[in-house]
């Protein structure tokens, strides 16, 4: 199991490419199911999930040809399977977001139940009302969900009763084969939604309203191949440009998405960070001053981002000043208070919200985490840390980080890995 060894104390400065998004990337990938010939994307990350993506999809019998540019061709010209298996999804519950495509595809499907995680029980409840609302009828047993729609998915009027991205973009996915209209209300807004339904139009889908709350699809008998490239990620650039503000250095981002990122920019000028942005580039820089604590409410995009509250929770803990930051999304995204705590952060945890008084470094000391986010907010902790930090089942940050060692090491961070 790999451990990230950090030693901290030093001001982050340089420039990072920005990878392509891992929450795009995974319902982006799941459409090649719902086309019966060849599929290209592009911009796509290198992370484990991506990977856990592709072999279920393989599992399928969907054929797969990455090459080493960062895209891959999809084929499921002769998909031979509609189940999702255990061993696959409990790794990655984000496997939930084949169900849609195979409904739409093979008008059945067997996912296996995804489980909660670290972060919360994340139910699938509202994704399989709202499929039902396209003519699939579910049962759930021996752990799975199987969903059937003998005549095919008819459109529908669905109405979210709760904001789901995963739930969005199964139902978009399943809407885009079905017979007729479907309206999709309360539907989720984040850039990884709209960009799910940029690829689904390029593969022939007829979708109205992208970006909005309300998407009204009309099916289409059949959807052809074609190619899409992947948004980048503006978690993982939110989260290098917290770590150079939480060291009170500076860095330039590229091949980034800055319209994707006004909550978390204009928390970071809050902070006391001078931002200029291009339409692809960000650069921050904090001028070797400490960052000022900021206080953050947690909701829907355009919002502050749910993935995005532990990397600041990291960057208040040695902020000047007092900051709250409360969680809204998830019930038990907290997990890297305790860890923070260990390093001499001055944090209260009051339910749902961490109320955090500035020092002005933290002790380095062995960490770890059982999310992804939170365990990317304690390598940004080590990094203003004194002394030494070790991070442990670094797994988890390779499910949604590229080689965040090389990263942050371009940035002058003194990280490194370790086998062990
Ligand atoms: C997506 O998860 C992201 N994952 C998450 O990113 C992200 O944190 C989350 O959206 C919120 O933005 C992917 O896109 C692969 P939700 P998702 O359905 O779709 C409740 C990361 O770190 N809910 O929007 O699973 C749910 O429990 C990951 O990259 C139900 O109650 O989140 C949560 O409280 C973590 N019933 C809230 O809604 C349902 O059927 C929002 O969840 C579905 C969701």
């Amino acid at each position: 199991m790999d451990r990230l060894l950090i030693r901290g104390g030093r001001q982050l400065s340089g420039e990072v490419k920005v990878s392509g998004a891992k929450n795009a990337a995974l319902p982006i990938l799941a459409t090649a199911l719902m086309v019966p010939g060849k599929v290209r994307f592009e911009n796509l990350p290198h992370l484990n999930d991506v990977t856990t993506m592709l072999q279920l999809l393989g599992r399928m019998g969907v054929e797969v040809l990455l090459d080493d540019t960062g895209s891959v061709e999809l084929d499921a010209s002769h998909m031979n399977s509609i189940v999702a298996p255990y061993d696959l999804v409990r790794t990655m519950r984000a496997s939930i977001v084949v169900l849609g495509p195979l409904l739409a595809r093979a008008h059945e499907a067997e996912v296996s139940l995804p489980g909660g995680c670290a972060i919360g029980a994340r139910p699938v409840n509202l994704h399989v009302k709202a499929l039902e609302r396209l003519g699939v009828e579910f049962e759930v047993t021996d752990g799975y969900i199987k969903g059937r729609a003998p005549g095919g998915l008819v459109g529908g009027k669905v109405l979210f009763e709760k904001i789901t991205v995963t739930g969005t973009e199964n139902v978009l996915m399943a809407a885009a084969l079905a017979k007729g209209e479907t309206i999709i209300e309360n539907a989720a807004r984040e850039p990884e939604v709209s960009d799910l339904a940029d690829c689904l139009v390029a593969l022939g889908a007829k979708i109205e309203g992208i970006g909005s709350d309300t998407l009204c699809i009309q099916g289409v008998e059949q959807l052809h191949g074609g190619t899409h490239r992947i948004i980048p990620d503006r978690i993982e650039a939110g989260t290098f440009l917290v770590a150079a503000a939480a060291t009170g250095g500076s860095c330039t981002l590229t091949d980034c998405e800055p319209k994707h990122m006004d909550a978390t920019l204009l928390k970071l000028e809050e902070a006391g960070a001078h931002i200029d942005r291009t339409d692809t580039t960000i650069s921050l820089d904090m001028q070797g001053r400490r960052p000022k604590a900021v206080d953050i409410t947690t909701v829907e995009y355009p919002g502050f981002a749910t993935d995005m509250q532990a990397q600041f929770v990291a960057l208040n803990a040695v902020a000047e000043g007092s900051g709250r930051v409360t969680e809204t999304i998830f019930e038990n995204r907290m997990m890297h208070i305790p860890e923070m705590q260990r390093m001499g952060a001055k944090i209260d945890l009051h339910g749902a919200t961490a109320s955090t008084t500035g020092v002005d470094r933290l002790k380095g000391a062995p960490v770890m985490s059982t999310d992804l986010r939170a365990s990317a907010s304690l390598v940004i902790a080590g990094l203003v840390a004194d002394g030494e930090t070790v991070v442990d089942r670094v797994y988890h940050i390779d499910r949604g980080y590229e080689r965040i060692e090389e990263k942050l090491r371009r940035l002058g961070a003194d990280i490194e890995r370790v086998r062990v």
